[in-house]
């Protein structure tokens, strides 16, 4: 993880809270259990993290941005600020938990190591993350944009694997796939195509100068992406596609 997976809670609230208001389907996946210890992996503010605990398991969370850090804290939750990358925990967990967010991360194997190492022998993995194709059609016009202006693209680290490249990877750190899909979810954006990309696409929009340069490289990128993600009624969307799996220590 880096600079660039540091978000901001105010703006994540603003234009990012659809993040985990489509929680659900991966959160019915968990089910957790009362009695059971969970780590929410990248737990962002808490919003998730939260509707663990009410179902009577305790629930942690670690979560790399301060700023969300201090968000989901004020929730009440227990919360380290840690680079998942770092985990250190030894048979600890009963579930690891992780939603929109494994994406972000490139080694994999290490992440998974120490996912392998913090869940207990019987311990489950349920993940929700960007999986193959997504955003392809915003990172198409990112990459046409910066070719343009040659500036870099600033995402070189996003991982966005198939159900069988996650489950090569699970296998070689010692889990078991029960189930893994690929699910295309083209989603709402309240705030619309230039909030998305003002949040997620920060680093990149921000190498531009504020004024006419930046204006213009806007308006570039939502003309190039309105015939795809604009509907006739004006809404955007976000052309996600979603990789889910559960996977159990072997
Ligand atoms: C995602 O959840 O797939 C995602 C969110 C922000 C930027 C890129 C991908």
């Amino acid at each position: 993880m880096s600079s660039q997976h540091v978000w901001n809670a105010e703006s994540y609230e603003t234009h990012g809270r659809f993040v985990s208001d489509h929680g659900q389907i991966i959160l019915n996946w968990l089910d957790p259990q009362s009695g059971e210890l969970i780590l929410d992996a990248g737990c962002g503010d808490g919003a998730l993290t939260s509707e663990i605990a009410q179902s009577g398991a305790e629930v942690e969370g670690v979560e790399v941005s301060p700023s969300m850090v201090s968000a989901a804290r004020e929730r009440g939750l227990k919360v380290r600020e840690l680079d998942l990358l770092l985990l250190d925990d030894e048979a600890r967990y009963d579930a690891i938990f992780s939603n929109a967010v494994l994406h972000w991360i490139s080694d994999w194997p290490r992440l998974l190591s120490g996912f392998r190492k913090a869940l207990k022998p019987d311990g489950r993995l349920v993940v929700e993350c960007g999986g193959h194709g997504n955003i392809a059609a915003i990172r198409t016009a990112i990459c046409a944009a910066a070719s343009q202006y040659n500036v870099p693209t600033h995402a070189a680290a996003e991982a966005y694997l198939t159900p069988e490249e996650a489950t090569k990877l699970l296998n070689e750190a010692g889990f078991e796939v029960e189930r893994a899909e690929l699910v295309a979810r083209r989603t709402y954006l309240k705030s619309g195509m230039e909030g998305w990309l003002s949040v997620f696409r920060h680093q990149f929009i921000e190498q531009f100068p504020e004024g006419e340069v930046r204006d213009e490289v806007m308006a570039k990128l939502l003309s190039w992406l309105e015939p795809q993600l604009k509907t006739a009624d004006g809404d955007w969307h976000a052309d996600y596609v979603r990789l889910r799996f559960i996977a159990h220590m072997r």
